[in-house]
């Protein structure tokens, strides 16, 4: 007998764009979640699209991809941002059709995908663990045995008679994670809502799929953050523009997956294609500038930078509370310094047409090496406005960061701090 549980055949995927949406909607879902979109973009007298042409165009997401997974496997989907992994996985468990190629699926799949697909927001966290346990195929029974651990996994006992719609996005998606995970499903699949929870609830989750996983069940992750994919995966495959650039171990295609991000075409910001959000406001440059204000590209540890971030409003007003994040990542793809507004309550409000956004920081505390940095711009953390990974590069060499002249051991550790030594306790006493 044989041990695939999907089997992909040369599967593609057309999405229609232009002035307006015009695929027809596959299924009922599909249809709410990309029609209350389109009707939020009406109201705002926006269209994401808007350069290209007023009437429509086809736009395949998916190209002819093939492949096979085998009973058990971890598989990590990987790629850059509009590389067509959500797609995938979206077509995998049956909430949108492929245009060609088919799909073949041999197991029972519970799907976590992006907030908004999966929950009925009029329904309570009560009601859609039973909806969801119905359309899984469980009997009635069974989900009341699975019950109180899903709703303890969740932390949502509280909450359990309310509409899922008044729950915040960290209780949804953690009772999402809880229902996906624990109503037995043999094929889990999971697309990085994870990163909406906290970091406890995110470990917590890591290791219910270590456990799924280990019970020889399947599981498809699709993760930005390739220590985890590491952590979890055995396979991985890497999506490149819609085609499936590589499919063997995971080791390997994070390997190629890295390599490859270097080679960022040094197209201006604002003409890259690979970005995510609504849209609305994107950004357009990046630069680092020194304390004089004169551009830098090649840093040095414990001097000061201003990080500065040029920005295209196309909404044509101002808007307030954009939440601004700076994420820097190492050669190994691990995320080694978060800049984020919110974390010191600074609230941005950017102008109408264009300007700049500006990051000072003090004491660059970053050790020699080559890093990719991604931008993130959202409203109010509520909206995704816009979404770059791999913006742009930066490179740090050399520096005084101690003021001693001693470079510490830079190939020992990833970030710097000065420290007071002394045989006594008495630095911290006022
Ligand atoms: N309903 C839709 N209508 C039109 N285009 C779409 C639709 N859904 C996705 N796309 C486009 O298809 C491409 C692939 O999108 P997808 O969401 O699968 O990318 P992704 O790899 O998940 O990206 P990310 O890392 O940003 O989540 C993108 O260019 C996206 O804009
Ligand atoms: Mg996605």
């Amino acid at each position: 007998m044989s041990d695939t549980v999907i089997r992909v055949e040369n599967l593609s995927k057309k999405y229609i764009i232009g002035h307006q949406q015009q695929e027809k909607h596959s299924t009922l879902r599909d249809a709410l979640v990309y029609g209350a979109k389109s009707l939020g973009d009406k109201l705002l007298n926006f269209s994401t699209y808007k350069h290209i042409s007023p009437t429509s165009e086809d736009f395949w997401a998916l190209k002819d991809i093939s492949f096979e997974i085998k009973q058990g496997d971890r598989v990590g989907i990987i790629g850059r941002n509009g590389a067509g992994k959500s797609t995938l996985l979206k077509i995998l468990s049956r909430i949108t059709e492929p245009t060609t190629g088919r799909i073949s699926i041999f197991g029972r799949v519970a799907s976590l995908l992006e907030v908004g697909t999966g929950f009925h927001g009029e329904l309570t966290g009560r009601e859609n663990i039973y909806l969801n346990g119905a359309i899984l195929g469980m009997s009635k029974a069974e989900i009341v045995k699975k019950f109180d651990e899903i709703v303890a996994f969740a932390e949502v006992e509280k909450f359990l008679d309310t509409p899922v719609k008044r729950y915040s996005s960290g209780m949804y998606v953690r009772l999402a994670f809880a229902v996906a995970a624990h109503l037995e499903p043999e094929i889990l699949i999971v697309d990085e809502v994870l990163a909406v929870g906290d970091i406890r609830f995110q470990q917590k989750c890591l290791g219910k799929m270590e456990e799924v996983g280990r019970e020889g069940r399947t599981v498809l992750f699709v993760s930005h953050n390739m220590s985890t994919v590491s952590y979890l995966c055995s396979r991985g495959i890497l999506l490149e523009s819609g085609t499936l650039y590589v499919d063997s171990d995971a080791e390997e295609a994070i390997r190629i997956y890295l390599d490859k991000s270097y080679n960022v075409a040094q197209l201006p910001l604002i003409e890259r294609k690979d970005r995510s959000g609504s849209g609305k406001v994107k950004s357009a440059s990046f630069r680092v500038l020194n304390q004089e204000g004169t551009e830098e590209n090649t840093l040095q540890s414990g001097k000061n930078y201003y990080l500065e971030i040029g920005y295209l409003n196309y909404t044509k007003e101002r808007i307030n509370n954009v939440v601004v994040s700076l994420d820097f990542f190492d050669d190994k793809g691990i995320r080694v310094l978060l800049l984020r507004t919110n974390f010191t309550n600074s609230n941005l409000t950017i102008d109408a047409e264009k300007g700049y956004i500006i990051c000072g920081i003090n004491n660059l505390p970053l050790v020699n090496s080559l890093y990719r940095v991604s931008i993130y711009l959202s409203h109010a953390d509520q909206e995704l406005l816009d979404w770059i990974e791999d913006a742009a590069s930066v490179t740090v060499e050399g520096g005084d960061f101690f003021g001693t002249g001693n470079p510490g051991l830079p190939n020992h550790c990833k970030i710097l701090t000065k420290a007071q030594w002394s045989t006594e306790i008495s630095f911290f006493s006022s």
